[in-house]
């Protein structure tokens, strides 16, 4: 773990290698906390072992299931996880702390709401500020009780749930998997069909997890982009073993660092490729980017596991797009690094529909807009759009972080191609989801 208060990166002269990013903290997290789920023995392997999964992994702990962690590879770790199903739930003994992780705090709340006992959630400071109104109102609406800060919609949150809950017809409001994965979680402890109404498909990890835990969750898509998820209630979960792919979000940093370089080849190993997560790959093509996807076959089969690639990115030249809100919500956490490459590139990017980033762990809006233009970019946000006039070379400075962890990456990686020196504040945010970001930074520059 980083504890610098500061890190200073400078320009790299070339950029090449291999990189297996960690991984993927979405699937991560949604292994452990459906092994807890399950009754009997589960396995993971090459889970992300950033502070957010093991946020996860000491609450899975704290619910009552015997969790095994091995390996050394910050990258990569290994679980054997041994739990008596959701009978065998334990009402936790102390508060469970999910530090910085908003997918801990929302997917446990649905575990939680099927739980007939008393527990209280919460986080660190930023979690702490992160709207839970979107998870809660569903939750107590299936008959869990919630009290928390501000009309139970801010943590800490106290939930006594009861089982079994009522079935809902629930439409999520802004576009987030975390809130249908919560009450999705929440609907297997229900009597009767829970459905799910998206007005834009979020990452669809947990219904491939869940029906290859034979939990039949039935997916329509619909026309306009929305979808529509609904399981039976009152269901059991089986235990399985769940290799994870390498994580896109974390790939991102390295497929804008390549393209936006002049001197770059970058390979980037088994990167988990889920159609519902491979935006960042499309808008950065559609931008120039020279990025070449190698399947490499699937974690699982094609339905209900993860398919894998190995991606080859090598220098480009970018130029602006036009990103729409639906795209925005499909590579929610690859804005901050979208936005760096378009301002290298030539010409305006305008991107739609970015108020949910102020939801994340910081306000990542105002976030990127003034670490961008404090390294010389010309960036103007207009209500929930954000406008780069790209082309202009970046000068390194200080910029501040806000302790979120995409931020962090994001101005390390305009120090590689800014001149001079850029001094990254509280870059120990990476370690949340990239354990080692900062040594892989060093590697490939080499
Ligand atoms: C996540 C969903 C997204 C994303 C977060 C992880 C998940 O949040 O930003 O980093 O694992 O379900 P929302 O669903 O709230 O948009």
């Amino acid at each position: 773990m980083l504890t610098a208060a500061t890190v200073a990166v400078r320009p790299a002269a070339r950029l090449r290698g291999e990189v297996r990013p960690p991984g993927d903290k979405s699937v991560s997290h949604r292994a452990l906390l459906l092994a807890l789920l399950a009754e009997g023995e589960s396995r993971i392997s090459g889970a992300g072992d950033g502070r957010d999964v093991r946020a996860t992994a000491g609450v899975v702990a704290a619910l009552g299931a015997t969790i095994e962690r091995s390996g050394d590879d910050p990258r990569a770790v290994d679980y054997r996880i041994v739990a008596a199903g959701r009978e065998g739930l334990r009402e936790p003994a102390g508060i469970l702390d999910c530090q910085n992780s908003g997918t801990t705090f929302r997917l446990t709340a649905g575990i939680l709401a099927g739980l007939a006992g008393f527990a209280v959630l919460d986080g660190d400071g930023s979690l702490r500020g992160r709207p839970m109104g979107r998870v809660t109102a569903p939750l107590i609406a299936m008959g869990a009780t919630v009290a928390g800060r501000a009309g139970a919609t801010l943590p800490p949150l106290a939930i006594t749930g009861r089982t079994p809950l009522r079935a809902i017809d629930h439409a999520t409001g802004a576009p987030s998997a975390q809130v249908k994965s919560a009450v999705l979680l929440a609907g297997l402890a229900a009597e009767g069909t829970t459905t799910v109404r998206e007005t834009v498909a979020t990452r669809d990890h947990t219904e491939r997890m869940l029906r290859a835990r034979g939990i039949a969750v039935r997916t329509e898509h619909l026309p306009d982009g929305g979808a529509v998820h609904a399981l039976d209630g009152e269901a059991r979960v089986g235990p399985l073993d769940q290799l994870v792919p390498g994580d896109i979000s974390g790939a991102a940093f390295w497929l804008v660092a390549a393209a936006i370089h002049p001197d770059a080849e970058l390979t980037l190993r088994n990167v988990g490729t889920n159609p519902t997560r491979r935006a960042i790959i499309d808008l950065l093509r559609r931008m120039g980017a020279e990025i070449e996807v190698r399947p490499v076959g699937a974690a699982g089969d094609e339905e209900r596991g993860e398919p894998l690639a190995d991606l080859v990115v090598r220098s480009s030249t970018l130029r602006g797009i036009d990103v729409t809100a639906a795209e925005v919500a499909a590579a929610i956490d690859e804005i901050p690094a979208l936005c760096l490459a378009a301002a290298v590139a030539a010409g305006r990017t305008v991107i739609r529909g970015i108020g949910e980033l102020r939801h994340k762990e910081s306000d990542r809006v105002a976030g990127i807009a003034a670490g961008l233009a404090a390294l010389g970019a010309r960036v103007t946000v207009v209500g929930d759009t954000i406008e780069i006039d790209g082309g202009r070379a970046l000068t390194g400075a200080t910029v501040e972080t806000h302790d979120d962890h995409r931020l962090a990456m994001t101005f390390a990686v305009a120090g590689l191609v800014a001149r001079g020196e850029t001094v990254v504040r509280d870059p120990g945010s990476a370690d949340v989801s990239y354990p080692g970001f900062f040594g892989e930074l060093e590697r490939v520059r080499a």
